[in-house]
């Protein structure tokens, strides 16, 4: 099958300028579809309507994220699915890769770092950095907010919380977006695996200088856990802290851009929030429901049929469930494709379901509020600088967020 069965396309830049039509007739016509996904070797059911995106993301058992679960050993499409190159290994043995036991003893190991408790003390640090930042580019009078303001931010509190040098972020991004960027393009596999290499490289000489020079972070933990044996192995330390280097910016550069261009694009509601910060929190939660940055969930594999919006599933399928559909969901969300800060939508699926649930969720609530905080009381007048239809948009199927945001404000000279 080759893309021209693709019912729906799900991919590419005109899609990601607004898929929400697109999902729309999804849910309406197809809420549970199989077609071929971005490399066209396999197919994938996407999953778009609320009720379904929620079972599939509750239910663990059935729906797992180690390929190993979903099929037998001999299956030769085992091997397309599960990448066993040694630098593979070190990036994939991670959390968002495991189920049952193993899952949870990885999560146990950084969940205290995320609880709301702990990442209430990084307050006036998240603070400072925010500031800081604001503090290079406020006499400018306009930037772009993502490279700005929106990257470095969640990037620096991930890499501090880390104990990595956060002047190395620039070269990091690099690695992190290489490592969330599928790419079918010819002669891409070896410059994936190149700076998969690079990265990995980068990490065994961070893990060397903190093995010797032990220091209160979350790498000298990690490595702590690492000797003790058992509780994590050497591919499980450099994919824990690939993880949460990624995760840990790569979606929150998107709340604070989104946010931002989303109340540019509803001044009364802009007003009301500048006017009364306390009302960011659920400004934030509306936008994690109607723009949120995460758009899909990574694949899970069926362990048994399953039947599912009247689809018959089989043992070893893919399923996507798309978050950002089911968070447009009018059975779920009352006129959900209106914006409206006063909705207070509790139950949005931005952060996923169940036992995968975001574990930086606290931390990127956090970040959202002071960042749109810091930022509405420091650029008076902000506004757009160029043409909302002009503006890009990340390819990357998972993500939904602003490649550059050309803003402006009043500069008092
Ligand atoms: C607004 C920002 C963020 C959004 C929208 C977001 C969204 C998500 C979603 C939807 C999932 C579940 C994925 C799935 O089930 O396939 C997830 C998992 C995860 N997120 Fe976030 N995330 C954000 C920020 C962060 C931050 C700041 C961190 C910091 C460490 C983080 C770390 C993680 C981790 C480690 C997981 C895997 C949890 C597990 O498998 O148990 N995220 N996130």
């Amino acid at each position: 099958m080759s893309t021209s069965t693709r019912i729906y396309q799900l991919y590419g830049a005109d899609f990601k300028r607004n898929p929400h039509p697109t999902y729309a007739a999804m849910r309406k016509e197809h809420p549970v579809i199989r077609q071929p996904g971005l490399f066209e070797t396999f197919h994938i059911w996407f999953v778009t309507r609320y009720a379904d995106v929620h079972a599939v993301l509750a239910d663990n058992e059935t729906f797992v994220l180690d390929a190993r679960m979903a099929f037998d050993p001999s299956d030769p499409r085992l091997d397309m699915l599960v990448d066993s190159r040694p630098v593979m290994q070190l990036v994939n043995n991670n959390l968002l890769n495991k189920d049952g036991e193993d899952h949870r003893r990885l999560r146990s190991l950084v969940q205290s770092a995320f609880t709301p408790r702990m990442v209430a003390q990084l307050r006036p640090a998240i603070q400072a950095i925010a500031d800081e930042l604001l503090d290079q580019i406020v006499d400018d009078g306009q930037a772009d907010l993502i490279e700005a303001f929106a990257f470095p931010l969640p990037i620096i509190v991930i890499l501090e919380m880390l104990g990595i040098p956060h002047n190395d972020r620039n070269q990091l991004r690099i690695w992190s977006d290489a490592f969330v960027t599928p790419d079918p393009s010819p002669g891409a596999e070896q410059q994936f695996l190149q700076a998969m290499t690079d990265f990995t490289d980068y990490l065994r000489d961070l893990f060397a200088r903190r093995r010797a020079e032990p220091r209160n972070d979350l790498v000298t933990a990690l490595l702590q856990a690492e000797e003790e044996g058992r509780r994590l192995s050497e591919q499980e330390l450099f994919s824990m802290v690939v993880l949460l280097i990624v995760a840990g910016h790569e979606t929150t550069v998107g709340l604070i851009g989104n946010t931002v261009l989303t109340l540019l694009l509803h001044p009364d509601q802009l007003e009301a929030v500048r006017c009364d910060p306390s009302l960011t929190p659920t400004a934030i939660e509306e936008i994690l429901r109607y723009e949120g940055p995460v758009e899909r969930t990574i694949t899970r594999f069926v362990t048994k049929d399953v039947t599912l919006a009247d689809q018959r599933l089989g043992r070893g399928d893919l399923v996507i469930a798309v978050v950002g559909s089911a968070n447009r969901d009018s059975a779920q969300f009352p006129d959900a494709d209106r914006f409206d800060i006063a909705r207070n939508p509790q139950r949005h699926l931005g952060f996923g379901q169940g036992v995968h649930y975001c574990l930086g969720a606290p931390l990127a609530r956090l970040e959202g509020e002071i960042a749109i905080n810091t930022l509405l009381r420091r650029l008076p007048g902000l506004r757009l600088a160029a043409d909302v239809q002009r503006l890009e948009w990340r390819t990357q199927p998972l993500f939904c967020g602003l490649v550059a945001l050309p803003v402006a404000w009043d500069v008092a000279r």
